[in-house]
């Protein structure tokens, strides 16, 4: 039928994104001003934009905040956050100007390995040609570090090579990594451009045949851990101590309280992570599935009180992330995001991470435990609501006021006070 909507459009990707975003406007019926707004590329180069991703046809800006007061090991940072979510960074703020004392919160990044899986299948005996793999470590390791001449330079290069035979729904396999220490790189390249370039040889070695081989996503051997103590007048008392370690105890029994008790770690941890261009992806899998390790989905952070009433708390988590190569580092924001972190190195960005997680976990815990979240929550969502109902300047205050002692915070409310302030506003004016 001639003009009938169709997404099958051959050779989409060749086309200009012009041509592209035309396509598109057509088939979704977009206005000239919606296809004015998706073209602009704000503070990305469109040339760069379209060299990331395929099929490109416009940008999209978040909002870049900082969150501020954060001490980790001593240092100051100002921390750059990417996020959607009102309260996230004023919590972050404020739970780490408590946090400052005796050096601020500490942290500590494990060595920077990922892991690299070759799935070898149509073995006879799995078990010898897993020892076979084993008697043959350094050549693998050695064949793997040939080209990456940069990485070894750094320090950096694989390492070691465990293997496994694990039974699967078709029968044993054999599961071999490869443990790479990727240094500043978040390491998914390196890592599977290594076992690509080994599988021939564990063929060889096995006479099996090497199927998948790629990057494991869980970094269990990429952690950080973060720990900090505050004091319990900070904390609002030795009851709200109590509280808190009863919200956590909370969700370390109970995997539907977990999630959202992670859910909230993971608020600070990918809002930086998408400051500064991270595959935060990668780091949602790491996260959850560490969690889970020993078969039952748990926090990633411990809440305690100390021998003296004190609230103390630990976070331990992959934490996959680079400073070089990558989006990282092609993304312009994301350079000046990591230039106000000042951060140096992987291992400092991950220490940042997790002392921002651990601290956006005790903003929520401490919200929890005490008031409820929703009174902060009600006044930013009555904010949005009354932009959205066309508010600005001092009209969104006093409809966020109303709305807010009225306790009704509504978008058809919204509406309905713009409409009316404005028009006695207008009466003022005129008269
Ligand atoms: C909301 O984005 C995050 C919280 O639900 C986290 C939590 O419950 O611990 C407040």
């Amino acid at each position: 039928m001639a003009g009938a909507r169709t997404s099958r459009i051959p050779e989409f990707y060749k086309k200009p994104m012009e041509e592209r975003r035309r396509i598109v406007a057509e088939f979704a019926g977009l206005t000239e001003e919606e296809v004015k707004l998706i073209s602009n590329f704000g503070n990305l180069d469109p040339e760069v934009a379209d060299r990331m991703i395929e099929n490109v046809i416009g940008a999209m800006s978040y909002p870049l905040a900082v969150a501020v007061n954060f001490l980790i090991n001593g240092k100051d940072y100002i921390v750059p956050m990417v996020i959607e979510e009102p309260s996230v960074v004023a919590a972050a703020s404020n739970a780490a100007r408590l946090m400052r004392r005796d050096g601020g919160i500490r942290s500590r990044a494990t060595e920077q390995l990922m892991i690299g899986q070759i799935q070898v299948v149509k073995l006879k005996a799995p078990y010898y040609a897993m020892a076979l793999v084993l008697e043959h470590k350094d050549e693998i390791v050695r064949l793997a570090n040939e080209g990456h001449e940069s990485l070894l330079k750094a320090g950096g290069g694989a390492r070691d090579v465990e293997a496994r035979v694990v039974e699967g729904p078709r029968g044993p396999m054999l599961v071999v990594h490869l443990l790479v220490d990727v240094r500043d790189a978040m390491g998914a390249n390196v890592v599977n451009s290594m076992v690509e370039r080994v599988a021939p040889l564990i063929e060889r070695i096995t006479g099996g045949r090497a199927l998948l081989r790629i990057v494991s996503n869980l970094a269990d051997r990429r952690l950080v851990r973060s720990w900090v103590k505050v004091y319990k007048e900070d904390v609002g008392g030795e009851e709200v101590v109590d509280a808190i370690v009863d919200a956590w105890a909370f969700a370390a029994a109970d995997p539907y309280r977990a999630v959202t008790h992670n859910k909230g770690i993971m608020n600070g941890v990918i809002a930086v992570a998408l400051a500064t261009a991270q595959d935060h992806r990668a780091i949602e899998a790491a996260a959850h599935a560490y969690a889970a390790r020993d078969g039952r989905y748990k926090p990633l952070s411990v809440w305690e009180k100390d021998a003296d009433g004190n609230l103390v708390g630990y976070l331990e988590m992959p934490m996959p992330v680079g400073v070089v190569g990558g989006a990282a580092r092609v993304h312009p924001v994301a350079r000046v995001a990591l230039k106000i972190l000042g951060v140096k190195s992987a291992a400092e960005l991950a220490e940042v991470m997790g002392a921002v997680g651990l601290a956006q976990n005790f903003a929520a815990l401490r919200a929890l435990a005490t008031e409820g979240i929703q009174r902060g929550h009600m006044e930013l969502h009555a904010r949005n609501l009354a932009m959205m109902a066309g508010a600005r300047g001092e009209l969104v205050d006093k409809v966020v006021e109303i709305m807010v002692r009225e306790g009704k915070v509504s978008f058809s409310y919204a509406q309905e006070l713009v409409k009316k302030l404005s028009a006695e506003g207008e009466a003022d004016r005129g008269g």
